[in-house]
């Protein structure tokens, strides 16, 4: 295996692999758990402190940290998530912080897209390479009432600033909601024909808090599969640190459509991200464990071995699958502390 020198140490560089032969390639690190909006499957009531300040939030030397250890665990990509975590005022510092690992050739951010428009060219000069925005309905008053802002507009106008930024593709996510936008896949088609837009349909995910809306609206991304087939939608291959989308094109349309459908079977087979929480503790699933703490590891740049050795070690506990089908959600009350 090659070797790096770091602080004037060599680290051996190494490719996280769990018990059932999955290597993690792919890094989802949450940098808040504050989030301005307040979507209907995850903060309906907006977000609450849970009993830590803002302060308590990783820091830019803690984050310049763990993005260092995980660059040399194989670490190839990383998405900023939240909460939303343009909130985070050094944002486009964090942005840098991660790039300045080689090894991570991509870093994403997941937004739900408001501060687009103002801030997207800085962002991308920082080193962001690629965008999640959460855009639910294409109907403004919809949008509106599913997020709790009326800010439709300046989402569109943040997905166009990206465009004239310079990057040259967005993906979209979309959560498929039963008699909310599950019969709109025509707009949604019709949106991205000249766009390059990769819209995802991500299937409605049972969280703690949100028992009583999965069982209204949670529809199965069957019913988008089958329409995308019947119009002569084809599905592509995925490479190694792609998300666990299923993709397809088709050639009348510049866009691409993606379903994430975590219930469907051995839909884990292919994981290969893990998460990092906002406090700075490793998860394995995005449902069901309790998070190793990383932090007490994250102070000093010396720990960097000890940190390493930590995360390795805890993959070892990676469960084959989640438990979503029995119905158990694990501690996960909502998705704003670990950004879905
Ligand atoms: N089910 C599915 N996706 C969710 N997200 C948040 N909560 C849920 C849920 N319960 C995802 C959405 C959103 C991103 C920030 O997190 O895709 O765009
Ligand atoms: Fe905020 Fe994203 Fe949760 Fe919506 S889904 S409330 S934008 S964290």
């Amino acid at each position: 295996m090659p070797a790096s020198p770091v602080f004037g140490k060599v680290l051996t560089l190494q490719q996280l692999t769990d018990a059932f032969a999955r290597k993690f390639y792919y890094l989802r690190l949450s940098i808040t758990d504050v989030c301005n909006f307040r979507c209907t499957y995850c903060l309906p009531d907006g977000y609450k402190p849970q009993g830590h300040n803002n302060k308590s939030f990783l820091s830019l030397n803690e984050i310049r940290r763990i993005s260092r250890a995980f660059a040399h665990l194989g670490t190839e990509k990383v998405r900023l998530t939240g909460g939303e975590p343009s909130l985070r005022r050094d944002f486009s510092e964090i942005i840098a912080a991660v790039r300045e690992n080689p090894q991570i050739r991509q870093l994403a951010v997941t937004t739900n897209g408001y501060r687009l428009a103002r801030d997207v060219s800085t962002w991308r000069d920082a080193g962001l390479t690629g965008l999640n925005v959460s855009v639910d309905s294409l109907d403004p008053r919809q949008f509106y009432a599913i997020t709790g802002q009326d800010k439709f507009r300046e989402v569109m106008n943040g997905i166009d600033a990206a465009f004239t930024a310079g990057f040259s593709k967005v993906k979209v996510n979309t959560v498929l909601m039963r008699d909310v936008n599950h019969s709109s896949l025509q707009s949604f088609l019709n949106w991205i024909k000249d766009r390059p837009i990769q819209l995802r349909f991500i299937e409605l995910m049972e969280t703690g808090d949100g028992g009583s809306l999965f069982r209204k609206h949670h529809v199965s991304g069957e019913v988008i599969r089958a329409q995308l087939i019947q119009q002569g939608w084809q599905l592509l291959a995925r490479s190694r640190s792609d998300g666990p989308a299923q993709v397809f094109t088709h050639p009348d349309y510049l866009g691409e459509i993606g379903l994430i459908m975590p219930y469907e079977k051995d839909f884990c087979a292919s994981c290969n991200r893990l998460r990092v929480s906002a406090l700075g503790n490793l998860h394995l699933c995005l449902f069901g464990d309790q998070g190793i703490p990383l932090r007490d590891l994250l102070a000093e740049d010396w720990q960097q071995q000890a940190l390493m050795d930590r995360i390795q070690g805890g993959l070892g506990r990676k469960k084959q699958t989640h438990f979503l089908h029995q119905g158990n959600t694990g501690i996960t009350q909502n998705l704003s502390f670990i950004g879905g």
